[in-house]
């Protein structure tokens, strides 16, 4: 079900040999920010999953993270949370750990999502937060029109939202996340709007 590409401490995607530069492009958008702080509720610790080089940790709260990838790691900048080399499918705490646990844009790259997505609803006492995309609505993307292999490979990689709300449980609620015109992100879909801004390898890279 799930397209594996290679694979290495960082799922699907290569982090060692393409990693590098991800933080430069990959800048947390204070708007997304704020609806993934929102669903973490009043949890006082929280555990990040797949957490990357720390986009939308937030700072107000004792954050731990969990991030497979070398590469990844070295570019948490100073004073970010502590990170710790594990996978989402095995997390090397007891249950109900921590208040909440947050995963963004990560749960389509692991080898085993509805594993990893059962470990983080047993660590957590309260709030599971995950940002990720609906390959379903990927159609609604213009640049399906001019490439439609990458959106047919795109929409292979992500879990159904159906199923990742299966698995996090009853009472889960899924929220749209608009993405802002001028969306401080670098992920592709970020693009909509400034669709010069794709002719750039540096931001396709990203
Ligand atoms: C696209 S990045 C997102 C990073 C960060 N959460 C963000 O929003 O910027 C996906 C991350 O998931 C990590 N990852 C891949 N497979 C994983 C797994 N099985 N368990 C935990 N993290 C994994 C990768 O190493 C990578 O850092």
């Amino acid at each position: 079900m799930f397209a594996r590409m290679s694979v290495t401490a960082g799922g699907d995607v290569d982090y060692e040999t393409t990693g590098h530069g991800y933080a430069t492009r990959r800048r947390a958008d204070p708007r997304i920010a704020a609806a993934i702080h929102a669903a973490l509720g009043d949890a006082r610790n929280v555990l990040n999953v797949g957490a990357g080089a720390g986009s939308y940790e937030p700072a107000d709260r004792y954050v731990l993270a969990v991030e497979p990838s070398a590469r990844m790691r070295e570019q948490r900048p100073p004073g970010a949370a502590p990170a710790l080399r594990a996978y989402a499918e095995s997390l090397p705490f007891d249950d109900d750990s921590f208040d909440a646990v947050m995963a963004t844009i990560t749960v389509h790259q692991w080898s085993d999502p509805m594993r990893g997505l059962a470990e983080l609803r047993r660590v957590a006492r309260a709030a599971v937060g995950v940002l990720t995309f609906d390959g379903d609505a990927l159609d609604r993307f213009w640049l399906a029109d001019y490439v439609p292999e990458l959106i047919v490979a795109e929409r292979r990689r992500y879990p159904r939202i159906a199923a990742i709300a299966a698995a996090l449980g009853e009472g889960t609620e899924v929220a749209e996340v608009p993405i802002p015109v001028d969306c401080t992100d670098g992920f592709a879909e970020a693009f909509y709007a400034r669709p010069e801004q794709l002719l750039d390898p540096r931001v396709r890279a990203a």
